[in-house]
């Protein structure tokens, strides 16, 4: 064989070695996770156990630890007077008393009102009228909390200890507020680098590398928070609507004939596959580590939207080595089908029975467990 034949051979078989390097199998979904220090599947307790509870209070948050819940999830704000608290409404008007405390501004964005005037609100009898199969007394009086305060409940319990999953909530209304949640993360110690040895145990994903994630509907907020704290895992939250992932349909709830919107956000589809991928591969691009993507429920409650946990979907983002961590469900069977469909964690309103789907039992009841917190 001629020698110029056997050096293109060569060359040949490097380039293909190259190309098989480049076309290697991306990392599993698992080694992903770990390698972030995020359970997998991870329990995140939507608001804490808020169905057992009232959201985002200190009864919800505790509970949602007590069951063993790997992450605390929470929806940031910042007050008039500057202080971060947590709250998912844009109002107050769902989960307090403002319409007898506030009369005149209960329709004011939660952002007009001072920390004082926030903690004069009784954001636990709501649930009570709202649920009464699940109400009890000590719910009257709750208080909105500060992230200070849900970060004082993540540290409270010696036995275990969940992470934060803190979603920059309409960061629009709060410029800079990804540098202030950088600080207080900085302040309170949470953004560094895991070193004791309960890091290293299961019972303490808050201690470990992912003790926070990072979540946003906004691509404008993910890319700041890349910027203020590129070491933190992130997840771009998806949702089909006109300003995100470009729906198949224009036709509004109000004009769709539709009874309620659960119905509605069932029917909707991404305008294609391009329209769905486009938002991964910018999550990708801008530093995030998965996606949260909606699901639409079988009971197709007040939380249940689109489908975005289609398998296709789903291996779409882990063959660009990503994670999904869809919200938000409460049912085995719903449980079930979004597992089968390949997540890798979930939202939900009930840590419990998440849990126990995943055979981790809680240590107590929720009933148990809401006593010995005083609930
Ligand atoms: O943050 C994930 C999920 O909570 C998004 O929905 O509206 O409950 O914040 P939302
Ligand atoms: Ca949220």
């Amino acid at each position: 064989m001629p020698a110029h034949f056997s050096q293109n051979a060569l060359l040949l078989s490097l380039l293909l070695g190259v190309g098989q390097l480049q076309a290697a199998e991306p990392a599993s979904p698992k080694a992903v996770a770990t390698a972030n220090g995020i359970p997998h599947p991870a329990v995140i307790a939507h608001r804490g156990a808020s169905f057992d509870a009232p959201e985002s209070t200190a009864a919800a948050y505790k509970l949602a630890r007590d069951l063993g819940a790997d992450y605390l999830e929470l929806d940031l704000q910042r007050s008039k007077d500057g202080v971060l608290f947590a709250l998912h409404d844009d109002n107050l008007q769902r989960t307090t008393d403002v319409a007898s405390k506030f009369p005149e501004r209960k329709n004011s964005p939660a952002n007009e009102f001072t920390l004082a005037e926030l903690k004069s609100l009784d954001a636990g009898s709501w649930f009570n009228t709202a649920y009464p199969d699940r109400a009890r007394p000590a719910y009257a009086g709750l208080q909105i909390l500060t992230l200070d305060e849900v970060i004082d409940i993540a540290q409270g319990n010696p036995r275990h200890k969940p992470g934060l999953y803190i979603e920059t909530k309409e960061p629009k209304q709060f410029p800079g507020i990804e540098r202030d949640l950088k600080d207080k993360l900085q302040d309170r110690g949470w953004l560094s680098p895991a070193g004791s040895k309960l890091a290293k145990s299961e019972l303490a994903v808050g201690q470990g590398k992912g003790k926070v994630v990072l979540q946003t509907f906004e691509k404008s907020s993910l890319q700041k928070l890349q910027e203020e704290m590129p070491q933190v895992p992130k997840i771009l939250l998806l949702w089909v609507a006109e300003g995100s992932i470009e729906p198949q349909s224009k036709v509004k709830f109000a004009d769709s004939g539709d009874q309620d919107k659960a119905t509605f956000y069932a029917r909707q589809q991404p305008k294609d596959n391009a329209a769905f991928e486009q938002w991964v591969d910018f999550a990708k691009a801008s530093g995030a580590i998965g996606t949260g993507p909606s699901a639409t429920r079988s009971d197709l409650g007040d939380q249940s939207y689109s489908n975005l946990v289609q398998p296709w979907m789903n291996r779409y983002t882990h063959d660009l080595g990503m994670l999904v961590h869809v919200y938000t469900l409460d049912d085995d069977v719903d449980f079930k089908s979004v597992m089968d469909a390949g997540v890798d964690g979930i939202f939900t309103n009930r840590a419990s029975e998440l849990l126990s789907y995943y055979k981790r039992p809680a240590t107590g009841t929720v009933a148990q467990l809401l006593e010995l917190n005083g609930f």
